[in-house]
């Protein structure tokens, strides 16, 4: 492979890393109740890679620290037509170039989109579990509207489609947030899925947000489809991002795409001014990172498989399902019998290993589904699941 991701790059002691993920992780644990974890600790909760950024935008970067000035800067047209060319090249989703809107960042998008489409006290809609908007919604004063998805058992999720329709029928729900692919399910809605979800909400005036930050990551054989490219532009508002595709998360680079005609009117004056690092790092991920995301996909497939054998042989009891996009894997712990307590304490104190408790996904939800990134090295993925079995064996 030309890219290397098996490298183990340190987060926590280099000066540079600023990690949230390594040098953070006290968040997490603070609200399970642990109090101390072991030095060693390893980290698969926040959804950020630890590989290193591709080298054809590393070297892109260098250019623009030589070129020494930093002030406040513009989006040219090669970004516009970057991202345009990204989108048509790799989901066969074609939009104008001047349907993009810039933003620093996922959250801030959707807030502003909150803000601007609904008014103060309107329900905004979310697919349950899933992860957080909360302070996009409730942050403006509206109410954060949970629907059900069906779980088969084995933490394989549909949508509840009379659930959401009655969701939907209520007039003071004015908007759902839509997160495709699915973070945490792992699920990537179908054509048929996408057009029932669309239909819905337009019948019911209900303003569609889709939130797409994960689709170019995508596990083998399975296609994406954007959810305006289903089901066309009216009433819905796309978010992209090179965020996760190509670990830039730190830099803040959202585009949401507008181009249903009257949305974009009343979004014509979103403004944002990007950082020259963020403007040149979409340019050369979109324009330049085809190949390393596609050998990103056949490297985290790798981590998965062999992840998920290994689970399989040595923590017989846990549950979990091959997902359709994405990198995480939920893992219910369930079967082992033991307490919501024991079972946090064996992952996260004994084995020092920081996941994501499904109560981050689902206030509702059970404790004992917990989710890991596998957007590590194989070796630290591997051996975050060796501590955990340690501390299951015999139960
Ligand atoms: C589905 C989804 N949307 C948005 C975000 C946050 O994105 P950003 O860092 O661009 O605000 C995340 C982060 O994990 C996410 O998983």
């Amino acid at each position: 492979m030309k890219y290397e991701f098996d490298e183990i790059i340190d987060r926590i002691h280099d000066p540079f890393s600023f990690s949230a993920k390594w040098l953070h992780p006290s968040y997490i644990l603070d609200s399970l109740g642990i109090k101390e974890v072991r030095d060693d600790v390893i980290c698969l909760e926040t959804a950020d890679m630890d590989f290193r950024v591709a080298p054809e935008i590393i070297e892109d970067l260098r250019k623009l620290t030589d070129h020494g000035i930093f002030g406040y800067s513009t989006i040219p047209d090669s970004y516009r037509q970057a991202v345009c060319g990204w989108y048509e090249r790799r989901q066969g989703w074609k939009f104008d170039k001047d349907d993009i809107f810039y933003f620093p960042g996922t959250h801030d998008a959707i807030a502003q989109l909150v803000k601007r489409y609904t008014k103060e006290g309107e329900g905004v809609i979310v697919l349950v579990p899933c992860y957080g908007y909360h302070g996009d919604v409730e942050g403006n004063n509206r109410k954060y509207v949970e629907v059900q998805m069906i779980n088969d058992g084995n933490e394989y999720f549909t949508i509840d489609f009379d659930a959401l329709e009655d969701a939907c029928k209520d007039e003071n729900n004015t908007m759902i947030i839509m997160c495709h692919p699915h973070n945490p399910t792992g699920r990537v809605f179908t054509h048929e899925e996408l057009n029932k979800i669309a239909d819905i909400c337009r019948k019911n005036g209900v303003l569609i947000v889709s939130d797409e930050v994960h689709s170019d990551i995508l596990r083998k054989g399975q296609g994406f489809e954007p959810m305006m490219k289903a089901c066309g532009p009216e009433g819905l508002i796309s978010c992209t991002a090179v965020n996760k595709t190509f670990n830039l998360a730190g830099l803040a680079m959202t585009n949401a795409i507008i181009s249903d005609p009257k949305l974009k009117k009343q979004g014509a004056d979103f403004y944002g001014m990007p950082s020259p690092f963020g403007i040149q790092a979409v340019i050369s991920a979109y324009t330049k990172g085809d190949a390393w995301v596609d050998a990103l996909n056949e490297y985290i497939d790798g981590n998965i498989d062999t992840c998920m054998e290994y689970i399989k042989e040595n923590l017989p009891k846990a549950k979990l399902v091959r997902p359709e996009g994405g990198y995480s894997i939920n893992i219910d712990f369930s079967d082992y019998g033991l307490s919501d307590e024991e079972v946090v304490d064996r992952i996260y104190r004994k084995a020092g290993v920081v996941l994501n408790s499904g109560l981050f996904f689902d206030d509702s939800r059970k404790t004992q589904v917990h989710r890991a990134c596998l957007s590590s090295p194989r070796s630290v993925c591997l051996e975050a699941f060796e501590r955990i079995a340690k501390e299951f064996k015999g139960c």
